[in-house]
């Protein structure tokens, strides 16, 4: 049997750049993408441009989405030093509530702790805030949520250091969830040497060492999310390349790829892309939606192949094996062989459900 169904899975992190930065990606190619990927949910950051901060920018975030999402999707709302009231506020319509500790893409950014402190404090305990935190400023968080006792969300996680303090978190009694990427899964700092400019991405690929870490401590990590963060290859390869990777429709691959290798069980895989991110995002069901991958098909990353209007991959060139074949949502078939089937405005705003 190499026909295996799964799944619709859940992207809890992806960079869709709509409003602001179109040529980069939008809420259609983006997408597209997504189902090529095998992902009919993405959850999108708040770092556009204009950022989404407020009851202004979060509708028109919701409306490019309504009017160019093919497959469903949620909006996180950005933290800023003054807005923790009225991001509170937008809670019910929200993804999650995003976090910038440290710099990264774009102007969103929370540089002093007391205003992560007015942000875990008024964000509702039962809605997800995640942080983009690294090394030290990842422990500083991890301390105040724990005095604060609020869960928290720990984006990309990308070196040994930092997945002990999660588990440290944990076992200090902190509601603590996290994710790792793709990259940081599958390149080092070895590819960052060979791939030059191109390899800027927050956080930077890490040693081999941290890259095995990753592996070794699997059982601690909650979901897998791409952290889809699409940039032109001109601006790539300029003399400041921005931070980040296309990651939508490679991810599903890499790691059925990781699985012939014995390094991960199906199981696995459908738990952290589906199980883990529908419940700690508190996502409705999507009713008869199915995945269908192809586990024996081989092929090749090329980057003008892809659905990204970014059209390139850090994996270009990279044989890997197993393929998405169909997508169908909500009884609809979306994807087949290449063909993206849905159109712009059939996916819908996922709701989230009542705390149970
Ligand atoms: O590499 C990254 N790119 N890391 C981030 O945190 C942001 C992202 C982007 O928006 O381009
Ligand atoms: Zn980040
Ligand atoms: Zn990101």
């Amino acid at each position: 049997m190499t026909r295996l169904r799964l799944p619709g899975l859940v992207d809890v992190h992806t960079h869709m750049r709509d409003p602001g930065q179109t040529h980069k990606e939008d809420w259609s190619t983006g997408t597209a993408a997504a189902l090529a990927g095998g992902f009919t949910t993405v959850l999108a950051m708040p770092n556009t441009n204009p950022p989404v901060v407020d009851r202004r920018t979060l509708d028109g975030a919701l409306a490019a989405a309504a009017a160019g999402a093919r497959c469903d999707y949620g909006q996180y709302v950005g933290a800023t030093e003054t807005n923790a009231g009225e991001a509170a506020a937008l809670a019910p319509e929200a993804a999650g509530l995003k976090m910038y500790l440290d710099s990264t893409f774009g102007e969103l950014r929370l540089p002093e702790p007391a205003a992560w402190s007015r942000h875990l404090e008024a964000w509702p305990e039962d809605r997800p805030v995640a942080v983009h935190a690294e090394g030290s400023t990842l422990e500083a968080v991890l301390l105040m949520a724990t005095r604060l006792e609020r869960p928290i969300h720990v984006c990309h996680l990308s070196t040994e250091q930092e997945v002990l303090l999660v588990i440290e978190a944990r076992e200090r009694g902190l509601a603590v969830t996290c994710e790792v990427t793709p990259h940081h899964l599958f390149l080092d700092a070895s590819d960052a040497t060979r791939m030059g400019g191109p390899a800027a991405v927050r956080p930077p690929l890490a040693t081999a060492a941290d890259r095995e870490a990753l592996w070794r401590h699997l059982a601690d990590i909650d979901c897998f999310a791409t952290d889809h963060a699409p940039h032109t290859w001109a601006e790539k390869t300029s003399d400041t390349p921005p931070p980040g990777f296309p990651g939508l429709e490679t991810v599903v691959a890499l790691l059925l790829g990781a699985v012939d290798e014995g390094r991960l069980a199906i199981d696995d895989l459908v738990l952290r892309l589906h199980d883990n991110p529908m419940r700690i995002f508190g996502l409705p069901d999507q009713a008869d939606t199915v995945v269908e991958v192809d586990t024996a098909e081989t092929w090749t990353v090329h980057g003008p192949d892809l659905h990204t209007r970014a059209a390139w991959s850090p994996f270009e060139g990279r044989r890997l094996l197993g393929r998405v074949i169909g997508v169908t949502l909500r009884g609809v078939e979306v994807y087949r062989e290449g063909e993206v089937l849905a159109a712009p405005g059939f996916g819908r705003k996922a709701r989230a459900k009542e705390p149970e």
